[in-house]
């Protein structure tokens, strides 16, 4: 049975600052990192518009930020999180720099600062329109320097290992993780274990997230009797390109409409002013639902993101990826109008976290997209998400560090799991797997209705009671992965029935709320 210091379930910016900050600092202690795809398959890599970091002390500040961030949250982000992130910021920022990820810099060296909605200022630092890329690739290079940090990539993580004490508390082993390799299933014990596996996008038919975002981590952690909240708040980007046909959504960046972008419905008309003072640059959340208005109403399935006023050189520095992906989908946008919708981008909520990326169970942290830091409230700010993770990735080494320093570390025995032989999917499952996500799109979006979430939550059960588990045997991945975003969609439709008022990101039009485009 593999036996390891720190085991990391995640690849990306979350899992892989744990991993080098701890290896750095203990040099003895085995790290081990499993991911389920490639090693640089992750949203990180996708990342585009950059990093919230208030950098320019004269246009800008701390203060600025922190209201920024809990005017998108819709008053319920906690206040002495948003502080904590936001003052951190900087010298998360320095150490990124430092680890080799490398930013955009004007001719006198300074960091050029990009715009994007519900920031009153200019503070994202980016490189181009690849900052994810950029930022994986340095983590992912710096990791692979360290003798005593092992990644194990085509490992996919299946269920926390936990025990119950004498006072009925939960403490957390290891996990057992099945080697798509060998296909074999093993346990793995640890004396930390720290879950850093991104969002839920996969959730829903149109995301601008990879195939690895099923929610995996929030799974385990709610099948442990684990804390898991704020799962109704779900962040549609507002401008991923319009293409039934490739999977996953292409975003559109915001530091788009950050640069003067308009957004332009069926007839032409800028129509974002309608719906909020401050037009294209309204924070996602308002915009994503002005959008689905204007879809409505149209019939189309598209609005516009208009660029054509835009210099094109700007376009083509600024954005090249961008540029280039939308001229192979046969779209100029220095001269035509980009096709976009709304997609599922981020989730808010997850698994609960103290400060130091503590859970509710002993021995387990959790960081970036997949853990509810409070940070975020009832709708991320744009940007906010890298830089969460790297704060708390911080944070998690700090405590990990504390406990590596505690003479008397708690060891229990870890049971070899059973399972022993292959399941093979139905054949209905490659179908469930898609009938989940239009039943979520259509009744757990951008719009919900009372009727239409009792409507999913009882189809969610019919479609769980087909799925038994036969707990010895080995199922394939994609039933893992099944099984976890049937329990991750009964979360969020469960947590959203409870939710009795519109805020932010979440919009129930049973509860006809006035606080629509508030
Ligand atoms: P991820 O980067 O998603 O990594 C999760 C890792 O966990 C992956 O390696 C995955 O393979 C692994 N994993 C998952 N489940 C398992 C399992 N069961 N077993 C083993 N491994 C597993 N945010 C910003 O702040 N700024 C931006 O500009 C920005 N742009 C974005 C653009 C796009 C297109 C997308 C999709 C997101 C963007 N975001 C942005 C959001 C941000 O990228 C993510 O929230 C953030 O990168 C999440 O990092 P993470 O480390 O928590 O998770
Ligand atoms: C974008 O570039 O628009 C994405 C930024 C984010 O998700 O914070």
């Amino acid at each position: 049975m593999p036996q390891t210091d720190v085991l990391i379930i995640g690849s990306g910016i979350a899992g892989l600052s744990v991993a080098i900050k701890v290896a750095q600092r203990f040099p003895k202690r085995r790290v081990v990192l499993i991911t389920k795809q490639e090693s640089a398959e992750s949203n990180t890599r996708y990342a585009q518009g950059g990093i919230a970091v208030v950098s320019d002390f004269v246009n800008d500040s701390f203060e600025n930020h922190v209201q920024d961030t809990l005017d998108a949250g819709d008053g319920l982000c906690d206040r002495q999180v948003v502080e904590h992130v936001v003052q951190q910021a900087p010298e998360r920022l320095r150490e990124l720099i430092e680890l080799g990820a490398e930013f955009d810099r004007d001719g006198s060296g300074e960091l050029i600062l990009g715009r994007e909605g519900g920031h009153r200022a200019n503070r994202i630092i980016h490189f181009k329109d690849i900052t994810g890329l950029n930022i994986s690739t340095a983590l992912l290079k710096k990791a692979a320097t360290l003798p005593n940090v092992e990644i194990l990539s085509h490992h996919l993580a299946i269920d926390l290992i936990t025990q119950k004490d004498s006072s009925g508390s939960t403490r957390c082993l290891g996990v057992t993780v099945l080697s798509l390799n060998s296909h074999q299933l093993e346990a793995y014990s640890a004396r930390v274990t720290v879950l850093a596996t991104g969002g839920i996008g996969q959730l829903y038919q149109t995301t601008t997230n990879p195939v690895i975002a099923t929610g995996d981590g929030i799974a385990m952690v709610s099948r442990a009797g684990g804390s898991v909240s704020n799962m109704e708040f779900i962040q549609f980007h507002p401008t991923a390109f319009y293409d039934t046909s490739t999977s996953p959504a292409f975003l559109i960046s915001e530091a788009v409409r950050g640069q003067g972008a308009y957004l332009r419905n069926a007839a032409g008309e800028r129509f974002m002013f309608r719906y909020h003072i401050d037009g294209e640059l309204a924070c996602r959340d308002v915009v994503s639902r002005a959008i689905a208005t204007e879809i409505e109403s149209s019939k189309d399935n598209f609005v516009y993101l208009d660029c054509t006023h835009i210099e094109p050189h700007i376009i083509s520095n600024h954005f090249p990826n961008i540029y280039q992906t939308c001229l192979s989908r046969g779209i100029d946008m220095t001269k035509q109008y980009i096709p976009v919708a709304p997609a599922a981008h981020y989730l808010c909520g997850g698994i609960d976290v103290d400060l130091m990326a503590r859970t509710t169970i002993a021995n387990l942290y959790a960081c970036g997209e997949c853990s509810n830091t409070g940070l975020h409230g009832a709708n991320r700010l744009a940007s906010n998400s890298l830089l969460e993770a790297t704060v708390y990735a911080h944070n998690c080494f700090e405590d990990i560090q504390r406990e590596f320093e505690n003479p008397n570390p708690s060891s229990a025995p870890v049971p070899n799991p059973r399972p022993s032989w292959f399941v093979e999917d139905k054949p209905e499952m490659v179908k469930a797997r898609t009938d989940l996500q239009a039943l979520m799109s259509r009744y757990v979006g951008i719009v919900r209705s009372d009727e239409g979430l009792e409507y999913a939550y009882r189809r969610i059960l019919e479609m769980q009671s087909q799925f038994t588990e036969d707990e010895d045997a080995i199922h394939t991945p994609a039933w893992y992965e099944f099984r976890n975003m049937i329990t991750c969609s009964l979360l969020i439709v469960r947590q959203s029935m409870s939710r009795k008022e519109n805020r932010g990101g979440f919009y129930n039009k049973s509860l006809e709320s006035n606080e629509v485009f508030g």
